[in-house]
């Protein structure tokens, strides 16, 4: 049985855009963030494994080292919203909740760098951040220069109570200035268009210059659901997101939660594909203490990181759907290719996908030859092949096949 591949997309090239100039985030950012896992808890007293404290990301950043996590390339460890205390000091700056961050926030960000780790913090660039602690509008300079006094690296920045969204521009440009005029290198991690969709298309020439990574659709949850929207909503805006993709600005679909509970291992491998196919930052949020071997082994298999980290930085997209099959490709550096096929059918058994070399809207990689290496569902050498080859590829529900295809000139 043959099934012809449809192919609607190509690959748009990227048009040269100007990018936030700090030398940052020339491959997708990597490291761990505490918020899908651990949301808002603060009730140290009743959960002081999980609330949010110093200890939480002490712990984790222990592990980040002792397990390997860095040496895979997970260099960030992030605290996100529900640090900071209820009021401003005195000076009116920002401080840590007394309580659960008793050392502060400086000596947290000291213990990480003592790892070999980077540090990054949350803030929001309106009145409060959305979980009602103050928030940065009409501080941004202020608290630039005490997250560069902390010694902050990324500044994750949300776009909770913004007074009016005309205001988003100015305030999330007036905050990448302010971190430029701090001197110290900080990756700047913006939801401008996330908060801007509502009322309407953000521009995305700007967001470039301003921010390293922006965020553009809604929270991801640990459920399958709530990844396919994701990458569907990507899929339906790649005209528009693939070519302001490229180092030092990135698309951002939202956190990791494999390791959690609602992601089966067929979709938690989905969701690792896809997220280095999207040239995605890689921001686990998971609890690495406590994490099953099989999630991790896929949070660190080399390949697929290599996928996400290619020198060459484009984004990849969908170039076409067929009997509830995804296809995707990503276009690497020296002229190769990984290709994503995803089973869509959540129902039934493993499927079949016979793809057609020659049908690839990026088929010259296979001419004369190409190398083919299965990633996932396991890894697997397929050989040499060339533009008349027929691959199958067998796929469970809601599972991916990742493969690359490597260009060979002689043969
Ligand atoms: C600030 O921006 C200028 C160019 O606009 C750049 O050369 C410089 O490296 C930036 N500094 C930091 C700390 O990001
Ligand atoms: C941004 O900075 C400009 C120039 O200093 C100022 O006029 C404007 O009010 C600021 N906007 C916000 C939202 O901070
Ligand atoms: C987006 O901003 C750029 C300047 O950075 C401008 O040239 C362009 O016209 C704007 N695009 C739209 C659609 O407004
Ligand atoms: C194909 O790729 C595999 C995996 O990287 C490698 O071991 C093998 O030598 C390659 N074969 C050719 C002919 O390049
Ligand atoms: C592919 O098939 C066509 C038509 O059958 C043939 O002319 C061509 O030589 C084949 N190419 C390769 C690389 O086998």
């Amino acid at each position: 049985m043959m099934i012809s591949l449809l192919l609607l997309f190509v690959c748009v090239s990227v048009c040269p855009v100007q990018t936030l100039d700090n030398g940052l985030a020339m491959t997708p950012t990597m490291g761990w963030l505490h918020w899908e896992r651990f949301l808002c808890n603060t009730d140290c007293e009743n959960d002081p494994n999980n609330c949010i404290r110093e200890e939480l990301y002490m712990q984790m950043a222990d592990v980040m080292v002792k397990e390997g996590w860095l040496e895979a390339g997970y260099e960030y460890v992030c605290i996100d919203d529900c640090w900071p205390h209820h009021q401003r000091d005195a000076q009116g700056r920002l401080q840590a909740d007394p309580k659960r961050f008793p050392s502060g926030i400086k000596k947290l960000a000291d213990y990480i760098h003592s790892k070999g780790l980077k540090f990054g913090i949350y803030a929001d660039v309106g009145s409060m951040t959305c979980a009602g602690y103050p928030g940065s509008l009409g501080f941004y300079e202020q608290d630039a220069k005490t997250f560069a006094e902390w010694g902050v690296d990324l500044l994750k920045f949300d776009g909770c109570y913004m007074k009016d969204w005309t205001m988003l521009e100015a305030g999330y440009k007036n905050m990448s200035r302010a971190l430029n005029q701090t001197g110290r290198s900080i990756l700047y991690s913006c939801e401008w268009p996330l908060y801007e969709w509502q009322y309407r298309q953000p521009n995305y020439t700007e967001i470039r210059k301003t921010c390293n990574h922006w965020r553009n659709y809604a929270d991801v949850y640990d459920s399958w659901s709530s990844i396919q929207s994701i990458v569907d909503w990507t899929a339906s805006h790649q005209k528009l997101l693939v070519p302001v993709a490229g180092p030092g600005g990135w698309n951002d679909p939202d956190m990791l939660v494999i390791g959690n509970f609602g992601l089966s291992h067929d979709q938690q491998q989905s969701q690792m594909a896809l997220w280095a196919i999207m040239a995605a930052p890689l921001l686990m949020s998971n609890d690495l203490r406590d994490i099953c071997p099989k999630s991790k082994a896929l949070l660190q298999n080399r390949r697929i990181i290599a996928i996400s980290q290619d020198p060459l930085g484009r984004q990849g997209c969908q170039i076409g759907k067929v009997n509830s099959f995804d296809v995707w490709e990503r276009p690497l550096a020296k002229g190769g290719l990984a290709l994503a096929i995803v089973n869509r059918q959540e129902l039934g058994g493993p499927r079949g996908f016979p793809l057609v070399l020659g049908t690839l809207p990026s088929w010259q990689v296979c001419d004369p030859k190409c190398n083919v290496t299965q990633i996932l569902p396991t890894y697997q050498e397929l050989g040499v092949h060339s533009v008349n080859s027929t691959l199958l590829f067998k796929i469970n529900p809601s599972g991916t096949a990742l493969v690359t295809l490597t260009y060979i000139k002689e043969f």
